[in-house]
């Protein structure tokens, strides 16, 4: 599973994240509780997170998902924000962004700038993770689920270069230098 010289050290183990999201998504269902919610995945690093987390919102919700890339090979952002169309039903309802992780916030803050044209009633945003470190833009997450300092983490939909998405914990990731 660990490729070429890469090394890798649980930060979060399965039990722990599971435990936390839990108890976001019991938040999240009692703060939307009687509002038209519209889920916004964003692809592909928050699938693992949303799937479980809405496990634990247990009232009426649309999902719709969109695709953002910034990050190419790298461990640092490239900076350049791509998304893909955004379709799905956000007119008049409380939209709710869900990501893996709030980094430079170049993302959401683009997801957000989109989606507050298309004449929502409200934005919030919802990330896994929460890097502490300076943004590129001014953005905080309304939900977090864990603050971290400025490593580069893997596993739980989260990436280095396409690989080990589907470890089911988060650890940091010290690149080995190889192919991939
Ligand atoms: P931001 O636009 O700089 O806030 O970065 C958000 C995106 O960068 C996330 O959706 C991830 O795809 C990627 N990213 C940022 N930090 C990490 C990391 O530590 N591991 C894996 N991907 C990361
Ligand atoms: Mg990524």
């Amino acid at each position: 599973m660990v490729h070429a010289n890469d090394r890798i050290e649980v930060l979060l183990d399965a039990a722990a994240i599971q435990e936390r999201v839990r108890a976001l998504g019991e938040r999240i269902e009692a703060d939307y509780r009687g509002k038209a919610l519209t889920v916004l995945g964003v692809l592909k690093g928050s699938v693992f997170f949303l799937a479980d987390l809405l496990r634990h919102v247990q009232i009426p919700l649309r999902l719709d998902f969109l695709r953002a890339s910034s990050y190419g090979n790298k461990t640092v952002s490239s900076g350049i924000v791509q998304l893909s169309a955004v379709e799905g039903a956000f007119e008049g309802r409380h939209v709710l962004i869900v990501d893996d992780i709030l980094d430079s916030g170049r993302t959401l803050h683009t997801i957000r700038r989109e989606i507050e044209r298309l004449s929502p009633a409200s934005v919030k945003t919802c990330v896994l993770v929460d890097k502490k470190v300076e943004r590129a833009v001014e953005l905080e997450a309304d939900y977090r689920a864990f603050e971290i300092p400025n490593v580069f983490i893997v596993g739980y939909g989260l990436d280095y270069a396409e690989h080990y998405r589907n470890l089911p914990y988060i650890a940091v990731l010290s690149p080995g230098g190889a192919e991939s």
